[in-house]
């Protein structure tokens, strides 16, 4: 190939490189449990330019995130918020299916804090503990480091911020919730589905729900992981009610977990929402069209849509900005009763 012809070569190559803009990109990991959709990824994710505070643009953050996995509605709506919001923000997203396992998202912590690329990792911790060294290890790497959706134990000085929900507070809305149901109940056993062993949103709604469930005589007389999922929800319920019928109410952590719980108790031949009040968290679609079936009587909202709040977090901290210790994310509570509920069903987003 002549001179001339190498030249217009290579600035052909250039041009097409150039072409590609940011946009989310799986990072290497163990095979995921649900490959995420395959985004065009750029030939070359743009290495951060460190030296742009305090004047750094969205196109300047390269984040690394560490979601849970995929158990259900909320996290598949948490997800798609982090990956629709990078592509209208114009920063690139590099993308850690955990599957579940705390060790893969371990492991993919400190693959972003040796990727050069990455200059914010943001991480939906699976559990309270269990990262001590890699959050050390982040901070003498020079990586800023935000939670999103769940707390951690300590380490208050290795992060920027928590964006997420106060989920003892959510706890203490659906023992709220459970009281008025079962008012003049002369029993009040209620059984608990809890999420994930460790995790946050799993401690802290069960605080949160004996706070004010036991302040009307409400006893929790069984309790157990489900695990957040539909079928573990179903398999534990079942159990129960071989063993007993006298249960009142049911508190779901999650609306799969209370899924599963309403199909145990119609096999049993017991009445979800009437003979067993249900009460569940997170106000996804399935649980608004379980209200509207008439087997679920409330859902405490746990917003998933953090992206928009967790990227604007992550600019504030390359631009050197201080942030709060934790930025609460809104949420409100949902009614069977509800006379308005088909026409606040049908204007949600997840
Ligand atoms: O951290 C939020 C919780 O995680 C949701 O309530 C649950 O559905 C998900 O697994």
């Amino acid at each position: 190939m002549n001179r001339f012809k190498l030249v217009v070569f290579l600035v052909a190559i250039s041009m097409i490189l150039a072409a590609c803009g940011p946009a989310a990109t799986e990072a290497p990991a163990a095979p995921a449990a649900t490959e995420a959709p395959a985004t065009e990824a750029p030939t070359e994710a743009p290495v951060a330019d460190e030296g742009c505070a305090p004047n750094c643009e969205y196109a300047d953050l390269v984040v690394g995130f560490l979601q849970t996995g995929s158990e259900g509605g909320w996290r598949a709506a948490n997800t798609a918020s982090f990956k629709e919001t990078a592509e209208q923000l114009g920063l690139t997203l590099k993308f850690y299916d955990s599957q579940n396992d705390l060790a893969k998202q371990v492991a993919g912590f400190q693959q972003f804090i040796e990727d050069d690329e990455v200059n914010v990792i943001v991480m939906s911790p699976l559990e309270v503990t269990g990262w001590d060294q890699v959050l050390e290890d982040a901070q003498a790497a020079g990586k800023i480091v935000i939670l999103s959706d769940r707390r951690i134990d300590g380490n208050e000085d290795k992060y920027v911020t928590f964006i997420g929900a106060d989920f003892v507070e959510e706890g203490r809305k659906a023992g709220t919730e459970m009281c008025k149901l079962l008012e003049g109940s002369e029993s009040k056993n209620v059984w608990e589905l809890q999420g994930n062993v460790g995790a946050a949103p799993a401690i802290d709604r069960g605080t949160g729900f004996r706070e004010t469930a036991e302040e009307c005589g409400i006893v929790v007389t069984k309790t157990q992981t489900a695990n957040w999922s539909v079928s573990e929800g179903k398999q534990v319920t079942e159990a129960w009610l071989k063993e007993t019928k006298d249960v009142q109410g049911i508190f779901g952590q999650n609306d799969e977990m209370a899924f599963g719980a309403i199909e145990a108790l119609k096999e049993a031949g017991l009445v979800p929402a009437e003979d067993v009040k249900i009460i569940s968290v997170d106000a996804t679609a399935g649980a608004f069209q379980a209200m509207l079936d008439g087997t679920l009587n409330v859902t405490v909202e746990c917003n998933p849509l953090l992206a928009p709040q967790v990227y604007e977090a992550a600019l504030a901290a390359m631009n050197g900005e201080t942030l709060p210790k934790w930025i609460p994310s809104e949420e409100s509570v949902f009614f069977m009763d509800d006379p308005n509920l088909q026409a606040v069903a049908d204007g949600r987003k997840y």
